[in-house]
């Protein structure tokens, strides 16, 4: 198993560089990422490439048995690029240009920006094609970072302009599907369509929507030109990107992963002091951008901290997050970064080795685990994550609500996370699928808020009840199509008849109301239910009554319902509610399909499980800062401590099993 840092050496003199790798080594490092923000040191001036500095600093590793991931450098243009070429740098959605000085500052359809890019990756493949220790490349770095994804520029004017023309053959179809007879809005050439600035009103939502499919559409393009070269040129090499989680939502996350050969991400927990479940919840999307495994290219390894810093990881928390990224399907662990730097934007964003270079408690704790995987790694790498419950996000559903929150409380990662969450507190593994994914390996598929529904889309969910399947659907499914323009029929929409039911309003609260939830089989929840946010009155049309609502002028009317379709079964849920409310939803689906939890653990205890053919590796990890004691269904033997485990076993603070 790849076990690493993010390695700058040109941070600091070259006489340490021995030293480096000495003590990576000695922590059980084997691979680091060089190089994704030094293109003025590879490319001094234009078209001189000087590759002997990371040569030699390539050779000191190379010594310690330790490989190499190369980032491409085009995150960070270098000063004498911009100085020729000012018109690479973006325009903000206000139509201002940024400036030089910081990162992700350039446009990527610039067709001057792309041949630069494609100048040094092709001079950066082309030396280390046949380098024994280079073994894979991290494109650019982070897209869509800094509010980067989209672009203002001409450049991209003209772009969006060619890619609706392409998109919409006339303009006649285009006038249609936007409904620009809306405001006098018609458009009788290429050259009248605007760009969405930020303006004091909002732009069309079609446009709006066709601008972030465009825009997200332009970084997978400038990701493919990189693919492109280096598919060539180191076909012997894996491609990859790092990805962000967090609720970031600007790209089409999907499409980004499909030219990769899989997906890395960045993960710092302390940033927005995750628990557990966001956590989880973080590389479960990972994991379902591809649909497979990935990595975690960037580790927090200490404080994160720019202009003020965050709070230290407690003794502990680095090994515990590095395994629950493993747990939920990581086949490498990379921590940012080896050592915290003394300048520069990030000298408070810290890594293993504080500025001094010394190691302390945060090395012994990667060395403690870095040991580990070198015992009992090889026998993680490749197994997967089999996952029966899935939960569809959709990009256009994503960036649509981005556009029309609806609510000003709704977040559409959010309100996935709440269905996630109630899992998780089951520990039932889920896969975040696309709608086009295979859904016969699930036993039960949630739909939640699918508020840009296709006839696709809804023709194969459709397809799945009939032969079986249960699906979740809940508020806002099929209010909008594909053009963004709201569904004429009743809601929801194209699935209106699967479920078996009708909304016959919608109610979007304000942020301090709540409204009592009843459900029709007896509680024996003490916490109160309850809808926030927004709620649907249901009209059933064959479907089954669950739930209720218990107050405002609907009290008594549907909030929840079934509906039996074909050979298989659709819930709809009206309403947003309070956590115990989907825990009591998600253990009548459990019960209903059949599902099984891994294990049944007390709260801040997590499980998953990875499989290898028939083999099954179960994670215990301990979240908490107390002993947790919990029963154990058989024999089991913990790879970490070598121990064997059965009956009542006490899992330490911050500890983790692996058991097989
Ligand atoms: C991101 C970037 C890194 C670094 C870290 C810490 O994840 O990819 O280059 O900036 O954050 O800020
Ligand atoms: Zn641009």
């Amino acid at each position: 198993m790849y076990y690493g840092a993010d390695y700058y050496p040109e941070h600091w003199p070259e006489e340490r560089w021995p030293t480096d790798a000495e003590m990576m080594a000695e922590a059980g490092l084997n691979l680091v990422r060089l190089a994704e923000f030094a293109w003025t040191r590879l490319e001094p001036e234009p078209e001189r490439f000087d590759f002997a500095w990371l040569d030699r600093a390539i050779e000191h590793l190379a010594a310690r048995g330790i490989r190499v991931v190369l980032g491409t450098p085009t995150a960070a243009p270098p000063a004498w690029l911009v100085r020729q070429h000012p018109e690479v740098l973006r325009v903000r959605a206000d139509g201002r240009r940024v400036h030089f000085g910081h990162r992700r500052n350039v446009c990527l359809v610039s067709p001057v920006y792309r041949s630069c890019a494609e100048r040094i990756v092709r001079a950066m493949a082309t030396h280390y094609r046949d380098h024994p220790s280079v073994i894979g490349w991290q494109i650019d770095n982070e897209f869509g970072c800094h509010d980067s994804a989209r672009c203002y520029c001409e450049a991209c004017q003209g772009a969006f302009r060619e890619w609706l023309a392409a998109r919409y053959g006339s303009l006649e179809a285009l006038n249609r599907a936007w409904g620009t007879d809306f405001w006098s809005h018609t458009y009788r050439a290429w050259e009248e369509i605007p760009l969405p600035f930020a303006d004091a009103l909002p732009a069309n939502p079609g446009l709006a929507l066709d601008y972030r499919r465009f825009a997200s559409d332009a970084n997978v393009a400038f990701q493919r030109l990189q693919v492109d070269i280096l598919r060539e040129l180191c076909p012997s090499h894996f491609v990859t990107h790092n990805f962000m989680a967090n609720g970031f939502q600007e790209l089409n996350y999907y499409d980004l992963a499909r030219d990769l050969d899989f997906v890395s991400w960045d993960n710092y927990p302390d940033l927005r002091r995750s628990d557990p479940a966001q956590l989880a919840f973080n590389h479960t999307c990972i994991r379902g951008w591809k649909g497979a495994n990935f990595w975690v290219m960037e580790e927090e390894s200490g404080a994160p901290g720019t202009t003020v810093i965050s709070p230290n990881p407690r003794p502990g928390d680095i090994r515990l997050w590095s395994y629950q990224a493993i747990a939920h399907g990581a086949d490498a662990i990379v921590y940012f970064r080896w050592r915290t730097c003394t300048f520069g934007a990030e000298q408070y964003w810290h890594g293993i080795l504080d500025h001094d270079g010394r190691p302390r408690r945060r090395y012994y704790e990667v060395q403690r685990m870095g040991r580990e995987l070198q015992r009992i790694g090889a026998q993680i790498v490749g197994s997967e994550v089999n996952a029966q419950v899935a939960l569809i996000f959709d990009w256009d559903t994503a960036f649509a609500f981005q556009i029309q929150a609806n609510n000003p409380a709704f977040d559409y990662f959010e309100h996935l996370k709440r269905y996630f969450v109630a899992f998780h507190r089951r520990n039932v593994p889920v896969d975040i699928i696309p709608w086009s994914a295979d859904l016969r390996r699930y036993r039960l598929v949630l739909a939640p808020a699918l508020y840009v529904l296709s006839p696709d889309a809804a023709a194969r969910l459709r397809a799945y009840v009939e032969k079986g399947g249960t699906v979740l659907f809940d508020v806002r499914t099929g209010a909008k199509d594909v053009y963004n323009r709201v569904a004429e029929g009743p809601l929801p929409g194209l699935v209106a008849d699967l479920c078996g039911v009708t909304v016959d309003e919608y109610d979007s609260l304000p942020p301090d109301v709540t409204v009592p939830l009843v459900f029709d089989t007896p509680i024996v929840s003490t916490q109160k239910l309850l809808a926030h946010t927004w709620c649907e009155v249901l009209a059933p049309q064959g479907a089954k009554v669950l739930v209720r609502y218990g107050g405002q002028y609907y009290a008594g009317q549907p909030a929840v319902t079934l509906n039996t379709y074909g050979k298989g079964r659709a819930v709809y849920v009206g309403t947003i509610a309070n956590p115990p409310a989907y825990e009591r939803l998600v253990d009548e689906l459990l019960s209903s399909t059949g599902v099984q939890p891994l294990l049944d653990t007390p709260p801040g205890v997590e499980v998953t499980a990875r499989w290898q053919g028939q083999k099954r590796l179960l994670f215990v990890l301990n979240h908490t800062n107390a002993p947790q004691s919990m029963s154990l269904p058989g024999e089991f033997h913990d790879l970490l401590s070598g121990q064997p485990l059965s009956g009542t076993a006490v899992l330490p603070p911050k500890e983790v099993w692996v058991l097989v």
